[in-house]
């Protein structure tokens, strides 16, 4: 049942650019994202005031790359909550505010229980779930669905890459609805969409450099993983996956907030995930890969193709995806630091579709 593959992890990654193809392609009709299972109104959507996205884990860390994409399109400000927190915050929402919850299983608890506060304020929630029928798909004001069949193993990720995929459609189709993105831009995203699972396809085809800085790094004790704006929310996802399989340390921070603090942890040897797929801002990466490697860090870098050589020339190891549409990126950016988290755990002989203390679906507080 695991098609050949040694785990579902390995399995579920390789079939991303399917689950892409399904979550998005029959939601794009001659150029134009469609939505046609959403009862929100037009007139609800001009009039949403703020946007709260909230969910837990991954689901939260798609929340994240959400908030940059939505906020861009939109215009409109977009607050990201863990649902623990929200449940409790005596969350600042009313008939305005549109509550998108995130959740692959549709039964995680703390979200249910937020999704609950959300509506008793009167704010409307569209539900963004892969389990079809499950209790949060049900209980929402309206659900968009995944289509990313089963995922068996513990780590998301086909989950993550079709919630991030749905997530951007939304932005799309509010942003057209609200006049808020040029007709080319939004031409040019839709386009981009649409070759994302070829790109995928070419991602997931040549694993040998992962695997072989897996086999590289798999010792170390702690892992940093630094980016901005998507890289930072990307970053979130790529240590949560490393811990989560590979126990081992890792920490995700905005670039920006190593003089903060962070930087005091770094010493010879320590390694950071550098991630620079953000072409808008990858100057500043890059100056943050040469401050980090001047304290002595090993550094592996995630870039795009068009900037692979400038950073070859600082980076101790460089990862490369395809260049797409900035918004899209982090959706070819998760494919490698996925593999990477697998190939590590791997070397590390770690039970890596279940790993220790964890649940598929957290049903309780
Ligand atoms: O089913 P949900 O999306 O609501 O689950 C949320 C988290 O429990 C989940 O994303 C968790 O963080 C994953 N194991 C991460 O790989």
């Amino acid at each position: 049942e695991k098609g050949g593959y040694p785990h579902f992890m390995l399995k579920e990654i390789m079939e991303q650019p399917e689950a892409f193809r399904k979550a998005v392609f029959p939601r794009i009709k001659d150029g134009r994202v469609v939505l046609e299972d959403l009862h929100i109104t037009p007139e609800y959507i001009r009039n949403i005031q703020k946007i709260d996205i909230i969910a837990c884990g991954s689901s939260y860390h798609v929340g994240m790359v959400g908030k940059y994409n939505l906020e861009r399109l939109l215009r409109k400000s977009v607050e990201v909550v863990l649902a623990s927190e929200f449940r409790y915050c005596d969350p600042l929402v009313d008939e305005h505010t549109l509550v998108i919850v995130i959740s692959q299983s549709g039964e995680t608890l703390d979200t249910m229980a937020a999704m609950r506060e959300a509506k008793r304020l009167g704010a409307r929630t569209l539900s963004i779930v892969n389990v079809v029928g499950s209790s949060i798909a049900k209980e929402s004001d309206d659900v968009l669905y995944t289509w990313a069949g089963p995922e068996i193993a513990v780590a998301t990720t086909k989950a993550y890459s079709t919630q991030l995929a749905v997530l951007d459609l939304v932005g799309l189709y509010f942003a057209d609805l609200l006049g808020t993105i040029e007709a080319e831009e939004y031409c040019a995203i839709v386009e981009e969409m649409l070759c994302l699972p070829a790109k995928m396809e070419e991602v997931l085809k040549k694993t040998e450099d992962v695997q072989y800085f897996a086999s590289r790094y798999f010792n170390h004790a702690s892992v940093f993983f630094i980016g901005r704006n998507l890289d930072y929310a990307l970053g979130l996802e790529g240590s949560l996956k490393l811990k989560e399989i590979s126990y081992i340390h890792s920490e995700a921070y905005a670039s920006g907030e190593l003089k903060h603090g962070t930087i005091s942890l770094i010493e010879p040897g320590t390694l950071v995930v550098a991630l620079g797929t953000y072409a808008p801002l990858f100057d500043k990466a890059m100056s943050n890969v040469v401050e980090v490697k001047a304290r002595g860090a090993e550094v592996l870098a995630l870039t795009t193709d068009s900037f692979r050589e400038k950073m070859e020339k600082t980076a101790d190891s460089v990862l490369c995806i395809p260049d797409t549409h900035r918004m899209l990126q982090p959706s070819l950016g998760v494919l490698p630091l996925q593999l990477f988290s697998y190939y590590v755990a791997l070397q590390r002989g770690c039970d890596i579709d279940k790993p220790r203390n964890l649940a598929k679906s957290v049903t309780v507080e």
